[in-house]
């Protein structure tokens, strides 16, 4: 396994490994991805194995720029381009229907395909090097926290990928918006990087968000994104009465009271910052072995949504995920 800064000659080298069907861990502007060439039956095939996913889990397939979209979708209405144009490079991924390009194992037998183009300059760099379609799930195993670093990449997958590229931490720090065109009115399935009233604004109304995906949309399982140590959502009322023991870690955006026994975290009071610090702290909760998190409930405003659903999936019990077929 090597890591690798982010220069024109790790981005040429990690272009040559995709071509010849390896897998390469990459930054994205949302979380770290784990990438092989789209079009590679094999290649895609090990991402699976890699992650340990479940093969009808559906990958999302990145682009170098919007002009692909008709390779890789069969119908590309004019609200995909308008959608382009306001969000792409960005954390967008549409779902439109797949042209023969986007493989069953790619869109795990569906009848549509994910695409986006992310803003990370390393990112783009290694699309346009590589030339066409990425799939790249996150660069975690199956169900866990998505890695926001390139040493998180390391932690889950070590000898697994044969590569990695170290850009930093990512700018924004959860996943993509995923936003349905396949059907009647765009959905979004799952909340992300761009926010609704963005959405809204392009598509002049506000899209449904949908609350219960199918269950193969891997995203949408309820306990996907968990921290191994159990989690709790509480308010902060729940929160104050708990005392807390050595055994307890918590996330919450207020200062660690004077008496506080345990492992407390303060997160930025802003929705972005907020975001931006979660993997990273769940995942530092995560490693110290305790015997409880508490995460503190956050506010119920449309900023917090993409947070909101994140510590929802990570508070819920780690075995409906295997209940799930
Ligand atoms: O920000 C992101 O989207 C990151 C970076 C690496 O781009 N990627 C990511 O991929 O989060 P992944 O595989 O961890 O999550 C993608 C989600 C999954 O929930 C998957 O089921 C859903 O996208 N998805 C992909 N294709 C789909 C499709 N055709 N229909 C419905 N959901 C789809
Ligand atoms: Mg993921």
């Amino acid at each position: 396994m090597k890591l690798l800064p982010v220069t024109p000659e790790a981005i040429a080298e990690a272009a040559a490994a995709l071509r010849r069907g390896e897998l390469v861990a990459f930054p994205t502007e949302t979380v770290y991805g784990l990438g092989a060439d789209a079009r590679n039956p094999d290649a895609v095939q090990s991402i699976f194995a890699a992650k340990g996913r479940p093969a009808n889990h559906p990958l999302i397939v990145h682009l170098p720029d919007a002009v692909r979209l008709g390779d890789w979708a069969s119908e590309v209405p004019e609200l995909a381009y308008q959608l382009a144009e306001a969000f792409w490079p960005g954390p967008l991924t549409l779902i439109l229907k797949r042209s023969s390009l986007a493989s069953d194992l790619v869109t795990g037998d569906q009848d549509t395909v994910g695409l986006r183009v992310p803003g990370h300059p390393a990112a783009l760099a290694l699309l346009r090097a590589f030339g066409d379609g990425v799939a790249a799930p996150s660069a975690n195993r199956f169900g866990r926290i998505s890695p926001t670093r390139a040493e998180h990449v390391l932690a889950e997958l070590g000898e697994r990928v044969g590569l990695i590229l170290d850009g930093g931490a990512s700018q924004i720090g959860l996943e993509s918006t995923i936003l349905d065109l396949s059907g009647g009115k765009a959905r979004v399935l799952r909340p992300g990087g761009i926010r609704l009233e963005a959405l809204a604004a392009v598509l002049g109304y506000r899209p449904e968000v949908v609350k219960k995906a199918e269950a193969r949309a891997s995203g949408t399982l309820k306990s996907h994104y968990a921290p191994c140590t159990p989690a709790r959502l509480v308010s902060a009322a729940e929160l104050d009465e708990l005392g807390g023991s050595s055994r307890v870690g918590v996330l919450s955006r207020r200062e660690e009271p004077a008496a506080f026994a345990g492992v407390w975290k303060t997160l930025p009071s802003d929705a972005e910052g907020y975001a931006y610090t979660l993997y990273a702290a769940l995942r530092d909760l995560d490693a110290l072995g305790l015997g409880q998190l508490y995460l503190e409930a956050v506010p119920t405003t449309d900023a917090w949504l993409a947070v909101r659903d994140r510590l929802r999936r990570a508070t819920t019990p780690a075995l409906e995920e295997a209940q799930v077929p």
